[in-house]
């Protein structure tokens, strides 16, 4: 049977190059996979007063998490805020740790995707993703890294990836994740 993956991105806005890219990938992967994109723009940030001490988690929440817990992998695309992760995207990850010892992110097998417009490709937030998936236990495809820099020049104005140089090299990228899903993880 084909693996389910999440698919995050990091960024909230319509016309996101991310949310392109993530299209762009999703079409070019192999039927092996199937996607979901999970949104995480309603989601409260966290904070454990909303669901210790009796509190019951706000229904976004335990959407969210049982949506993660529900796939084989998850494949992030991550915008670079200030050299970091925007916060909505560290906000999800936070949210899907908890309660402790309920983390839903454990054992998924994760890649990461950081796209923008500059030239350095997303790098910081990329690898600041990088450090939250080591804590989390999460294992994560190490090559092909994929840093999508001057991205708005790699695409059409309706969004479509304009150059064969980047189709390969994601199509390679996905194709890679998929292969590597089918030996990794716990589930
Ligand atoms: C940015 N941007 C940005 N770009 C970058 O390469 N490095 C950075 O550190 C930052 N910092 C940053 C902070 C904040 C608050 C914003 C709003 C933007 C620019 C960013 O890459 C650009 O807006 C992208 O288009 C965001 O990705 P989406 O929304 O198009 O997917």
């Amino acid at each position: 049977p084909a693996k389910k993956i999440a698919v995050v991105i990091g960024s909230l806005r319509k016309d996101s190059i991310n949310r392109k890219f993530a299209h762009e990938i999703i079409a070019l992967a192999p039927p092996s996979l199937t996607f979901e994109i999970v949104e995480i723009g309603e989601l409260a940030i966290y904070n454990q007063d909303l669901e210790e001490n009796g509190a019951v988690a706000p229904q976004a929440w335990t959407q969210f998490r049982q949506r993660i817990k529900d796939v084989d992998g998850v494949l992030f695309f991550t915008p670079e805020y200030n050299r970091s992760t925007p916060a909505a995207l560290k906000n999800a990850i936070d949210v899907g740790s908890r309660p402790y010892g309920a983390s839903v992110w454990s054992g998924k097998p994760a890649a990461i995707v950081s796209v923008s417009p500059g030239a350095t490709g997303g790098f910081g937030a990329n690898h600041h993703l990088r450090q939250s998936m080591v804590f989390l236990d999460m294992p994560l495809l190490q090559q092909p890294e994929a840093y999508i820099g001057g991205a708005a020049n790699l695409l059409t104005p309706d969004g479509k990836i304009n150059n064969d140089g980047t189709k390969q090299f994601l199509k390679k990228f996905i194709d890679t994740y998929a292969a590597w899903v089918e030996t990794t993880g716990k589930k």
